[in-house]
């Protein structure tokens, strides 16, 4: 009776700081759009962004469809909700705008596995090679880089270059390996990948999808090679989010970064998803712990101070919006 009566009062507690955490994001929320208005800010969230962010957003959407906006809003300044390439993106794509990263260490592994001075050495071995970066970089290797692609429209950026010609492509190995199969062309893969896609189980998907014989396995190309064998779809985000909206079943098992399922869900609401689960049961791996840096009080506070502000030296803007504009013209 005793311990019945403290889990009573323990439910009672978590309820009540429950209640006061959803009033204190209401707040925020409001303080935010407020801000917002005030001094003309836009905010741009990618799909990993947690749910109370994503909310907010002007606009929400995969790297490509963000790039595209960062080149067409007007506001004077732009908040990334996302990681450092994407504000940097938008910096380079849209200069004159002051760009906002609510926290300054939401970088991205994948990129962080392609340090400048290495891959230069990397790419000096190829003369001849047309380089093709996935957006998942830094800005000095998209300035090291012929064209830009994102995993939207990397396949149509392979195939817009020439056969004669070469191809490195960088820094992600499983979006490369998917696009050899997927183009039939040869390309010179740099050895860098993503934690969260490379987190995936096999043995586990497996078995999650026995258990639920209905559901389809969906996957996002940065993960494995094995991983994308059993998919009955691979896309990238806005990819995957199309497909569960046309697609006839009723339940998927998701394998990216989870925050995407909240519009999954908001989507489709009759529908049933369930993130594919990972290698290490104590961790929550298949969310992106660089995305999720970034909170609603960072947020209020990078709008207020108008900080941290992303900047890029001049000759890395120029060069590597080069090679931007190229991947946005062929779209
Ligand atoms: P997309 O937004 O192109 O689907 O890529 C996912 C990703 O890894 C972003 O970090
Ligand atoms: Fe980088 Fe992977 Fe996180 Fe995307 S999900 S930002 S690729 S670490």
């Amino acid at each position: 009776m005793k311990m019945f009566s403290v889990e009573i009062k323990k439910n009672r507690h978590k309820s009540i700081n429950d209640q006061n955490s959803l009033d204190y994001n209401i707040e925020l929320s409001n303080k935010i759009r407020m801000l917002k208005k005030e001094k003309n800010a836009v905010i741009l969230s990618h799909y990993y962004q947690s749910p109370e962010i994503q909310e907010l957003a002007d606009y929400l959407g995969d790297s490509l469809y963000l790039a595209k906006c960062a080149s067409k809003v007007n506001q004077d300044i732009i908040i990334l909700a996302g990681v450092k390439f994407m504000a940097e993106t938008a910096k380079i794509i849209n200069p004159s705008k002051k760009v906002l990263l609510p926290d300054i260490n939401a970088g991205c592994s994948l990129a962080d596995s392609c340090p400048p001075y290495e891959f230069k050495k990397f790419i000096s071995n190829y003369p001849d090679a047309i380089i093709v970066s996935y957006i998942n970089c830094s800005a000095e290797i998209k300035a090291l880089s012929d064209i830009v692609c994102t995993s939207t429209n990397a396949k149509k950026i392979i195939e817009s270059i020439p056969l004669n010609k070469k191809i490195i492509f960088a820094p992600d190995k499983n979006l490369g390996n998917y696009l050899i199969k997927e183009t039939g062309r040869e390309l010179i893969l740099w050895n860098g990948s993503c934690m969260v896609h490379e987190a995936f189980s096999l043995d586990k998907i497996i078995q999650l999808a026995k258990e639920n014989p209905n559901a389809k396995f969906i996957a996002h190309p940065e993960s494995t090679s094995p991983i994308l064998k059993i998919a009955n779809f691979i896309g990238s985000t806005s990819g995957l989010l199309q497909f569960v909206q046309k697609d006839k079943s009723k339940s998927y098992i998701v394998a990216t970064e989870s925050g995407i399922l909240h519009e999954m869900q908001k989507k489709c609401p009759d529908k049933f998803f369930i993130p594919a689960p990972v290698e290490d049961e104590n961790c929550s791996c298949s969310e992106c712990s660089f995305m999720k840096l970034n909170t609603l009080e960072k947020l209020y506070y990078c709008l207020k101070e108008e900080k941290p502000e992303i900047n890029l030296n001049n000759q890395i803007i120029l060069q590597s919006k080069i090679a931007i504009d190229r991947m946005l013209a062929v779209n």
